[in-house]
């Protein structure tokens, strides 16, 4: 296996900007022996909720972003929600990502509702959640209802480039800040990157690198920028397959037992795209839980794969693809390698 040094930050970005098709696919196999060596060639299935599509910030790249006046807005009842989980359960989910835009009709109140609901019907499922920026107090007591994991994509460590993508009103800081509290409450941690949004550089992809090996987290989400058209990034260019596969295997270099998934987005640029991804080094995908009849609401991105189809259809279609390409299901909740639950909680 090729000797990657990869505290050299010359060697890390000589390896960013490379168009060398061979120097990839040994970037690619590199990661996949390190990926192998901690999980196999086993992929975990992670059960994953839209469950608002209601957002209060304004970020430039996404479609859900406030601004966007053309967006049919939803929000599932606990009574959707609870028999989205039901699905997953019978389809042998053990892990619930709830994901949604920064809703403030969901205040901390009703989030613990809906979390307690979930563990009192699931005490041995993980819980996740993807709701954005909150206070430490909320993370806490998210935590205390019964939530394992917490995903927040840092979107890109460098501060200028930060500013570029997000509206004065937001900060670098105050999510790197959530990052840390949140890891520091006992979540398992998931982070994570565009690749290719507009401004962005070899250096803050570098920067990106760097950040992930400061921060630990348990889990790192990568995909590449996929223009929205109603959005002020609308008219950029996507970011690329190649790119977006390169920062899949470094990061797996970097933190070889992080639990990587092969994104949506990966797979809406390239039909391949997440089996790709898993031969880079990624080892978890994400079928889609939501209620079909809202599945197409939740347009972050034009084109979104997956947003026709039933969940259990999903959830088959995944299972033969990742069969083809020699990986096995695990649909365990495939907790961090080495990962003990804080005392005192029911995670
Ligand atoms: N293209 C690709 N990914 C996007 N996201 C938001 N908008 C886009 C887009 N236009 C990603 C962000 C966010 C995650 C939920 O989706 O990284 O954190
Ligand atoms: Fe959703 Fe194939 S994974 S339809």
């Amino acid at each position: 296996m090729a000797d990657y040094k990869l505290n050299n930050d010359a060697e890390l970005l000589r390896l960013i900007r490379s168009d060398e098709p061979q120097e990839a696919e040994a970037l690619f196999a590199a990661a996949r022996e390190v990926r192998n060596e901690q999980y196999g060639n086993e992929v975990y299935f992670r059960g994953l909720i839209e469950f608002t599509n209601y957002c209060k910030n304004d970020c430039y790249y996404c479609g859900i972003r406030r601004s966007n006046a053309k967006v049919k807005r939803y929000r599932l009842s606990l009574e959707q929600v609870l028999n989205s989980c039901r699905m997953g359960d019978v389809l042998g989910f053990r892990t619930f990502v709830l994901q949604g835009g920064e809703d403030p009709w969901f205040t901390d109140e009703r989030v613990v509702e809906m979390v307690a609901a979930i563990r009192q019907a699931y005490p041995d499922h993980a819980i996740t959640l993807s709701i954005g920026e909150r206070s430490r107090a909320s993370y806490e007591a998210f935590f205390r209802a019964g939530a394992n994991r917490y995903l927040l994509r840092h979107e890109t460590a460098n501060d200028e480039h930060y500013r570029k993508m997000h509206p004065p009103a937001m900060s670098l800081a105050e999510r790197k800040q959530c990052l840390y509290d949140l890891k520091d409450i006992g979540f398992q941690v998931g982070a994570g990157f565009m690749v290719g949004t507009p401004f962005q550089t070899p250096e803050n992809l570098l920067e990106d690198l760097r950040f992930l090996e400061d921060l630990k987290p348990h889990m790192v989400g990568i995909g590449p920028f996929i223009p929205q058209a109603d959005t002020p990034f609308g008219a950029y260019p996507g970011g690329s397959l190649e790119l977006s596969l390169k920062m899949v295997a470094l990061t797996r270099l970097l933190l070889p037992k992080a639990l990587i998934p092969a994104t949506t987005a990966t797979g809406t640029i390239n039909p391949q795209g997440r089996e790709k991804a898993l031969m880079a080094g990624a080892n978890v995908v994400m079928p889609n839980l939501s209620p079909k009849d809202v599945r197409k609401l939740y347009a972050l991105y034009d084109n979104k794969i997956c947003t026709g189809d039933e969940a259990a259809e999903c959830r088959l279609c995944m299972e033969g693809r990742i069969r083809n390409f020699g990986f096995v299901p695990n649909m365990a909740r495939g907790d961090y390698v080495g990962w003990t639950a804080r005392v005192g909680t029911g995670a």
